[in-house]
């Protein structure tokens, strides 16, 4: 089966003092597949994601490596090229709402020119488009919210908001950064169903969580990142049940004792 994603050695390094932030990342996410990432704080998880979707400016960060979108180069694509592909073959949740958004601009106005960057469709179909968006994602009064700006949302609300515009365009990967960790456990049922429904729709997902209850029940694979690297790799069944790193054993002691305690 061919892959939808396929990075291979990524590696990211700071410019100014060529310090090693990625080093040698491969994975492959596959039609319908779902691919956990986990790992602590500042293990390079957000990093490797912004890289494949252009976010990393090129004047602090040296990218090498290939990433490849149903087979498209995506790291040697201009910016103008890059532009057709982001928000709508694939499109990232971003770990935090509040700075996602630009704060001059209205979530309709963002929503409808995303919309039709990308469609032929009209602003009243593109409007239509939204508001059915909101709806999907439990967001009521979805009007209300159109003619609203980020910062009068409650982060919550923001992220919703976000997983809505990241779906909206049924791109073929949707990458999500901790997408479900502002939510209540209502509205993260209502997410991870919707992203059960677009795994089975042969979306391709890269979920980056610290939740692995989220995992157990969603992903098919899960690689561990520390210091940048990839340090374990398989199936959720075999790094869950049976990890063969100390630090993946201290990841889950640490998560699942959280758990038991009711600290996740
Ligand atoms: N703009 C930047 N300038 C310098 N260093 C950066 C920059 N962005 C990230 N880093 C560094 O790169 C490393 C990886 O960061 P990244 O945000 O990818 O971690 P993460 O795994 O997503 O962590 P978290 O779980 O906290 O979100 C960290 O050491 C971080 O300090
Ligand atoms: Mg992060």
């Amino acid at each position: 089966m061919h892959n939808i994603l396929e990075v291979k050695n990524l590696n990211i390094k700071l410019l100014k003092n060529q310090k090693h932030l990625v080093r040698d990342v491969s994975f492959a996410v596959g039609k319908g597949k779902v691919l956990g990432i986990i790992g602590e704080s500042g293990s390079g998880k957000t990093l490797t994601c912004k890289s494949m979707m252009k976010l990393l400016n090129e004047k602090v960060f040296a990218i090498s490596g290939k990433v490849e979108l149903m087979g498209a180069d995506i790291l040697g694509m201009s910016e103008k090229q890059s532009r057709n592909v982001m928000g709508k073959d694939i499109s990232m949740i971003m770990q935090n709402p509040m700075t996602a958004f630009d704060p001059m601009m209205k979530i309709g106005r963002h929503m409808v020119d995303t919309i039709r960057a990308h469609t032929p469709l009209s602003k009243k179909q593109a409007y239509a488009m939204g508001l059915a968006a909101l709806d999907k994602m439990n967001l009521n009064r979805a009007a209300g919210i159109m003619n609203s700006h980020p910062h009068t949302l409650s982060g919550g609300m923001l992220q919703r908001v976000m997983i809505a515009i990241a779906l909206m365009l049924k791109p073929a990967v949707i990458i999500a950064d901790e997408a479900t960790t502002a939510l209540d456990v209502n509205n993260q049922a209502i997410i991870l169903n919707e992203c059960q429904k677009m795994r089975d729709s042969g979306i391709g997902l890269l979920v980056i969580t610290h939740d692995f209850g989220v995992l157990a029940k969603l992903a098919d694979d899960v690689l561990v990142m520390k210091d940048g690297q990839i340090i374990e790799s398989g199936t959720v069944h075999q790094v869950f049940y049976n990890p063969r790193t100390e630090y993946t054993k201290e990841l889950l002691r640490a998560r699942f004792l959280a758990h038991e305690v009711g600290y996740a």
